[in-house]
């Protein structure tokens, strides 16, 4: 039941260098799954590196279950870290690698067979039990790297990109498989990925980093729907949002946005947000699957736009159009039975509730 607290945690590693982590600050919920997700190089490894203890903390604080441990070594913090290559040992079969510090802990031979029997059971692996890693596939490995954790009954979980190593069918299995096994686990997760999906799929909530910065802390609901900034709007969601340039203005009493090839008029309640900034220019965006054929317009916001169709790539129920509005790249995702061959020109409406504005000098949300 333990808590990780990070509080303006900062990590240098050389003295005129930047900061690699920059006063990271995030209180994890009791059992909270939170996930670290950004590209790569901005700082999650050190992050998790820094709670397990294998990495000295710049300035700042991190307090498990409401104890400092930025001095204590990682054997006295009660956390279990599964590592990006899982490195198991390949002498020992899949029951003595899963006990190993078990029994260098010294607990008592029934107590080992019970944890990893309840740990081979939460992880399918009961079959396995007698082979050596050599006999495994990338999956089951990875398996046992995790079992071999959980085991340890730890008050904390840090994952670093468990399944970084595995091909793409494989990765959205054992990603189902943790989301399963998470609810059994009850217990609190730093997961680190660099995977959206896997980030959506699994936190419970998600700090998205960017130059050892925290974007935004928050549910990937929240995420999705209200990004704080271009950045996280741009990270969050596949394929990305678009943005065009637009420009705010107001005509006759209405609000629109406009820019080469569009113009969207905006919902009311948008207009204190915006007041101030008429004929100045703003990022417009807009999600893949915000265009909708015209045909099934129904809001009273919003705005039509012709667009070719430049590419058409089918992926079953949907499909993926590349097109261009004023001269920029889009990338639509519409549903298949709607979707015309390249070289077709389609007519489409986005609703005024589905258009994000971001300030283009700084790139926050308005
Ligand atoms: N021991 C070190 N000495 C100096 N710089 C380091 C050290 N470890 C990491 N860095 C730098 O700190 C930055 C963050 O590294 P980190 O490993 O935390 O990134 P990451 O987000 O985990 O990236 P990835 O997704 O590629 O694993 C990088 O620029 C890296 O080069
Ligand atoms: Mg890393």
């Amino acid at each position: 039941m333990s808590r990780v607290c990070l509080i303006d945690v900062c990590k240098t590693f050389a003295a005129a260098a930047p900061p690699v982590v920059d006063k990271l600050s995030v209180e994890m919920a009791e059992n909270e799954f939170l996930v670290l997700l950004g590209p790569s190089g901005c700082g999650k490894s050190t992050t998790m590196r820094m709670i397990a203890g294998l990495e000295t903390v710049t300035s700042g604080e991190i307090r498990i279950d409401g104890r400092v441990v930025n001095d204590l070594e990682p054997k006295d913090r009660d956390v279990a870290m599964v590592f990006q290559d899982y490195a198991l040992y390949p002498h020992m079969n899949v029951a003595r690698n899963m006990s190993f510090s078990l029994r260098l802990a010294r607990l008592s031979a029934d107590e080992i067979k019970r944890r990893v029997a309840v740990a081979a059971k939460m992880l399918d692996i009961e079959e396995l039990l007698n082979r050596k890693p050599a006999q495994l596939s990338g999956g089951q490995r990875q398996r046992v790297a995790i079992g071999r954790a959980i085991v340890r009954d730890a008050g904390v979980f840090l994952f670093d990109e468990p399944l970084s190593n595995l091909d793409a069918r494989l990765r959205g299995q054992m990603r189902d498989e943790l989301a399963l096994m998470r609810r059994e686990l009850n217990k609190s997760v730093v997961y680190v990925t660099h995977d959206q999906i896997e980030a959506m799929t699994l936190g419970d909530r998600i700090v998205v980093l960017s130059d050892g910065r925290a974007q935004q802390i928050g549910t990937p609901e929240a995420l999705y729907k209200r990004p704080t900034n271009q950045f996280v709007a741009g990270f969050i969601g596949t394929p990305p949002m678009n943005f065009l340039p637009g420009e705010l203005r107001e005509t006759d009493g209405e609000l629109t946005v406009d820019g080469d090839g569009f113009c969207f008029a905006l919902p009311d309640r948008m207009r204190e947000r915006v007041s101030g900034r008429h004929r100045r220019e703003v990022v417009v965006g807009v999600r893949p699957a915000a265009f909708m054929p015209a045909a099934e317009a129904r809001a009273d916001t919003g705005g039509r736009l012709k667009l070719p169709v430049l590419v058409s790539e089918y992926v079953g129920a949907s499909s993926i159009v590349i097109s261009r509005c004023g001269g920029r790249r889009i990338v639509l995702e519409i549903r298949s039975d709607n979707a015309l061959p390249a070289g077709d020109s389609m007519e489409f409406f986005v609703a005024g509730e589905a258009v994000y504005l971001f300030d283009p000098e700084n790139g926050q949300a308005i």
